[in-house]
């Protein structure tokens, strides 16, 4: 089936704010996390059905360093610290894809920022 669409501006924020300051997201803005170790970001998305579902992120990290996230289903890690590179500034917006398992229905996708540095923004999710 094709992806649904979920906005990080409708997400829960631990430790982080709504913005709309950098060009190019979708909806009507993005989330800037806490620059800290712990702060998340958390899609609640519906599956179809149980199976493997791809989870695409998309976010701009405008520094030039790794912003890495623990990604997690359902309280389950489902991929410890990954990677979501620099993009050439924060109004430009790039996609990291992964998959997971998911349950039918509701599932909560967290992303936590495991650096100092905190999560990049994020814009949205499709699942
Ligand atoms: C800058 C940028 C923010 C970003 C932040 C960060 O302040 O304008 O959008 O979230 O850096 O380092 O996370």
């Amino acid at each position: 089936a094709a992806p649904m669409r979920y906005e990080a501006e409708n997400a829960t924020i631990s430790q982080g704010a709504v913005e709309s300051n950098h060009a190019g997201y979708s909806g009507t803005g993005f989330v800037n996390g806490t620059n800290v170790a712990g702060s998340f970001t958390e899609w609640t998305i519906t599956a179809p059905s149980a199976g493997t579902a791809t989870l695409a992120f998309r976010y701009a990290n405008g520094t030039g360093a790794d912003r890495p996230s623990d990604i997690s289903v359902n309280g389950t890690a489902v991929a410890a610290s990954r990677s979501f590179p620099a993009t050439a500034s924060w109004a430009t917006w790039a996609t990291v894809t992964l998959t997971a398992p998911v349950v039918a229905g509701a599932n909560k996708v967290r992303a936590t920022a495991t650096t100092a540095g905190g999560n990049p923004n994020f814009d949205y999710l499709d699942a």
